[in-house]
């Protein structure tokens, strides 16, 4: 069988490529066809409202979702990474294989993102190569390493993407963005539940000297995050129509980010006996609304 047929036979029996502009043309798209499908959510892209939009908010909507597409794409290597310091820490099987397929969800996020960039800008775009790069600190114990990538990464990250997802999700009117922002948030929720899961299993084997470890990573994660969203935009006016396409203003996400610190992750840092020494004042009213 030529690679073309068997590229044909794939795309017959499994499922259309989300963006095919990104993939190899070869028969690996089989199987990654398989994997990319676990989740039986199809987005249901010909009913997307972008016809009703002016140039300057497809124009604002597609350099949001080239930025969105990076950062996923970035997600991919954020997970390899931590997987490699899971399985150094020795953690469990289903914390590894959690961890493994949440790369594999990375990628189809990136394929999402690149699909809405190609609806807004008509362009088949594909996210910049790099690779994230998470504290690596050799001489300390795996454990601790560990437990501090899974706190920057999951806990913390994964945490506030499913808070955002869900106020950004609230807003969002547009029947195809509303799709595949519940798509992506169905998965951020389990990147989140396994880093909170495998922290408290870290903590119970490390005792004192692995919640010294987290505390001292919990001020790190924060700032990283908060520096994400204190970043500066793609100009562009926020418009209703925008909105209705999953858009927040910055101002919106700081006051999620606020809360989320607030009522989520400081409560659940302190539960397992993390103390959060300022977070509470670092990331109250002042910070979210200075904006
Ligand atoms: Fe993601
Ligand atoms: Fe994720």
């Amino acid at each position: 069988m030529s690679t073309e047929s068997a590229v044909a036979d794939v795309a017959a029996d499994v499922l259309e490529p989300v963006s095919a502009w990104w993939l190899t043309g070869t028969p690996l798209e089989a199987e990654h066809q398989r994997l990319m499908r676990r989740r039986a959510n199809p987005i249901p892209w010909d009913r997307t409202t972008v016809a009703e939009l002016s140039p300057a908010e497809r124009q604002r909507l597609a350099e949001t979702w080239t930025r969105r597409s990076a950062a996923e794409y970035l997600a991919v290597s954020t997970f390899a990474v931590l997987a490699i310091d899971l399985v150094a820490a020795g953690a469990p099987a289903d914390v590894l294989s959690l961890c493994m397929r949440a790369g594999i969800d990375e990628v189809r996020h990136a394929e999402l993102c690149l699909r809405m960039i190609e609806i807004y800008s008509g362009k088949r775009l594909m996210p910049p190569p790099g690779m994230s790069s998470l504290p690596d600190e050799p001489t300390r114990p795996k454990l601790h390493q560990a437990l501090a990538n899974a706190i920057l990464v999951s806990c913390v990250s994964e945490t506030y993407a499913t808070t955002v997802l869900t106020a950004t999700r609230d807003i969002t009117t547009d029947p195809t963005t509303h799709a595949v922002l519940t798509s992506i948030y169905s998965d951020e929720v389990m990147h989140a539940r396994l880093g909170w899961s495998y922290l408290r299993l870290a903590l119970e084997q490390g005792g004192a000297a692995a919640i010294d470890a987290a505390a001292a990573m919990v001020p790190v994660a924060l700032r990283g995050n908060a520096n994400v969203i204190e970043r500066e935009r793609p100009v562009g006016e926020i418009t209703d129509k925008v909105r209705g396409h999953g858009l927040m203003t910055p101002a919106e996400e700081r006051e999620i980010f606020s809360a989320c610190v607030r009522e989520v992750l400081v409560p659940g840092f302190e539960a397992l006996g993390i103390p959060c020494g300022s977070a509470v004042d670092d990331y109250g009213e002042a910070w979210a609304v200075a904006a």
